[in-house]
């Protein structure tokens, strides 16, 4: 096992009604800015609540921050914290909102640029406190450290990570779920499936605790995948605590990780809009083809292990496991292929373009995902 620090302070209120906690979790005499998305918030009741609960609390509002949150948009809200001396940021949504947040909380403090953030997570040294309330069970933003945000008129969308902006509190009511439609539901499970593959599926360092932890989210993951469209307690409930902890930093501590399917995933969006998870089923079937050498040990204990596939033939294993990957993917409502979201053979040289031009040129676990094995990544994907 690899060195690690691990310490993941995110205070988390689990459970049904967990909003009414609110008052428990937020500090109290500060001035709140509550940030959220295009709406579903109040169509599902989650504003009420919210609203119910601040009522003793100084707090304005901030709302439009888009599925994938534009920088510009963010910079509007970095504006309004500013004129409004803000204290505290409670983000109420999907990881968008929470992303979205993360990014406005460091970039109050920002002195000059704020989009170099996105270039270079050091130069943020301090970050306004935040909390959030997830409505969408997926990213893991909301007990981690990391943020992704859009830039579309440059075409870039881009990652950083922080310390300075894990949220102090993550409130978990899985009912809020129920209004999700059935696309972001598929969405959720398959953006924490490829969260804990991204962790796990590199190269063997006896890492017996977050294998089997590993191990046991994926499982779990295959085994809601089919359930994931009822309105069941258990199943929202498992749903998303799975997709909490694939990435809130306890399996990945100590391990080699990944996150090329990540990279290029995110070129994927920013130059089709395509979902992230959507990004992440087209590609990671293909990665996984094409990094078979490097991870073959690893493959081998994920086909052994989480989809008990248990034929001699090491290589045949291997194989069925990429399929089943796939299978699951698209047994989950997603569409695998690039031509099946209407994107031609260009996107090769697009994808490869965009990479270079963010310095993304060695990706993996050995660094060895290259622009020209991407660009083959991508038209094996078509
Ligand atoms: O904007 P509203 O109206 O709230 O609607 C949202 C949005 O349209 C809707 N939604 C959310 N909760 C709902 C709901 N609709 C009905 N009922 C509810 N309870 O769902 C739509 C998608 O929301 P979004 O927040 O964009 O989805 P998700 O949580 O999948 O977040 C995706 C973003 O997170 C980033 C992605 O790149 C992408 O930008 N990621 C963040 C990570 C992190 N911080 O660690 C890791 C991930 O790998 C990922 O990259
Ligand atoms: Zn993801």
């Amino acid at each position: 096992m690899q060195n690690f620090i691990y310490h993941n302070p995110t205070k988390v209120v689990f459970g049904k009604a967990a909003i009414s906690k609110l008052g428990k979790v937020l500090p109290s005499n500060k001035k709140v800015l509550v940030l959220y998305g295009g709406g579903s918030i109040k169509k599902n009741g989650v504003y009420d609540q919210l609203t119910e609960q601040l009522k003793e609390t100084h707090w304005v509002e901030f709302s439009g921050i888009e599925a994938n949150p534009e920088y510009t948009t963010l910079m509007r809200a970095v504006e309004l914290a500013k004129t409004e001396q803000i204290e505290f940021i409670l983000a109420v949504g999907g990881g968008s909102v929470v992303d979205g947040a993360k990014f406005v909380a460091a970039a109050i403090n920002v002195e000059g640029d704020a989009e170099e953030i996105l270039n270079d997570s050091s130069i943020v040294k301090s970050a306004v406190p935040m909390g959030c309330i997830l409505t969408l069970p997926a990213t893991g933003s909301e007990t981690n450290t990391a943020s992704v945000v859009n830039i579309s008129e440059k075409q870039a969308k881009k990652a950083f990570m922080s310390e300075h902006v894990r949220p102090q509190f993550a409130i978990l009511d899985p009912e809020v779920t129920y209004s999700l439609p059935d696309r972001q539901l598929a969405n959720g499970v398959a953006d924490a499936f490829v969260h804990v593959v991204e962790q796990y599926l590199t190269y063997p360092v006896n890492a017996m605790v977050q294998d089997r932890f590993a191990e046991s989210i994926l499982q779990n993951l295959i085994e809601l995948g089919p359930k994931v469209k009822e309105t069941d307690y258990e199943v929202r409930a498992n749903l998303m605590w799975n997709a909490t902890q694939a990435l809130s930093g306890l399996i990945g501590a100590g391990v080699p990780q990944d996150w090329s399917t990540h990279m290029i995933g995110h070129q994927l969006t920013a130059l089709y809009g395509l979902d992230h998870a959507v990004t992440l089923a087209i590609v990671l079937p293909r990665l996984l083809k094409s990094q078979q050498p490097e991870k073959r040990d690893k493959l081998l204990q994920y086909a052994r292990r989480v989809w008990g596939i248990s034929s001699e033939d090491e290589n045949a294993a291997i194989e069925k496991a990429i399929t089943k990957t796939e299978e699951f993917f698209r047994e989950l409502g997603i569409k695998t292929k690039l031509s099946e979201h209407d994107i031609d053979a260009t996107a090769e040289d697009k994808v490869a373009h965009l990479l270079e031009t963010q310095g993304l040129t060695a990706l993996g676990e050995h660094g060895k995902v290259d622009v020209s094995t991407a660009k083959q990544i991508i038209a094996a994907s078509m």
